[in-house]
């Protein structure tokens, strides 16, 4: 497999400021990876609406960038009124970029995010066809079950340590930086 390393893009959180173009993210996949990210077809409408609650607070978001776009998301949602707390993650990854590294690379920034922020659960739902991404939670030692069509997706993140903050907080300063030069 090719690195997307060789890309020479940029892997970090988005910010606020940058719901839109998560946005336009989600409007460039085709029908049938809307179909693999939602389990099902959806319209540009759905996909604005989904956008609208993306700054909701337990709502992290991961891009990869390649000259200041997104060509590809993860995002961890938190599960209301979960306790302990629990979330839900998704990855997409435009179609010229797949089978580089891309989704997994994501999956861990994720799942690091999810450690740091004390969530005990996250559950990952997708079609039983949608292989790429059950070899990805599989990776990451996600317990799999299929249930009526779909494939569901459990991990436990472990508990946060120093190191583990540190490291999201190292990103997340480079990736101020990126996300400054992305905006000039
Ligand atoms: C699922 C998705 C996010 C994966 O992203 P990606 O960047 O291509 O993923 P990666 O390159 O990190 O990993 C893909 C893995 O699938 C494997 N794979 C690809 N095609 C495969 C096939 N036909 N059979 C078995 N494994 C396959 C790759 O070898 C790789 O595994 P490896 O790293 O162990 O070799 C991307 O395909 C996507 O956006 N799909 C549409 C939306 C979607 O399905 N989202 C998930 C909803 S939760």
């Amino acid at each position: 497999m090719s690195d997307y390393h060789t890309l020479g893009g940029t892997l970090r959180k988005l910010w606020p400021g940058e719901v839109d173009a998560f946005k336009d993210h989600l409007l460039r996949l085709d029908a049938d990876a809307r179909r693999l990210r939602f389990c099902g077809l959806v319209r540009d409408q759905f996909i604005e609406d989904y956008c609208a609650t993306a700054q909701r607070l337990g709502t992290v978001i991961y891009g990869y960038f390649i000259d200041g776009v997104p060509v590809a998301v993860g995002e961890m949602r938190a599960l209301y009124d979960s306790q302990p707390s629990e979330a839900e993650v998704a990855l997409t990854v435009e179609k010229d970029y797949r089978d580089l590294g891309i989704g997994t690379a994501l999956m861990s920034r994720i799942i690091r995010s999810a450690r740091n922020r004390h969530v005990r659960r996250l559950h990952m739902i997708c079609l039983v066809e949608n292989i790429r991404m059950q070899q990805i939670a599989r990776k990451h030692k996600a317990q799999l079950r299929h249930m009526q069509g779909t494939t569901v997706g459990e991990l436990d993140p472990p508990y946060p340590t120093p190191l583990s903050l540190w490291l999201e907080n190292v990103d997340d300063n480079s990736g101020y930086v990126s996300a400054a030069i992305d905006a000039l």
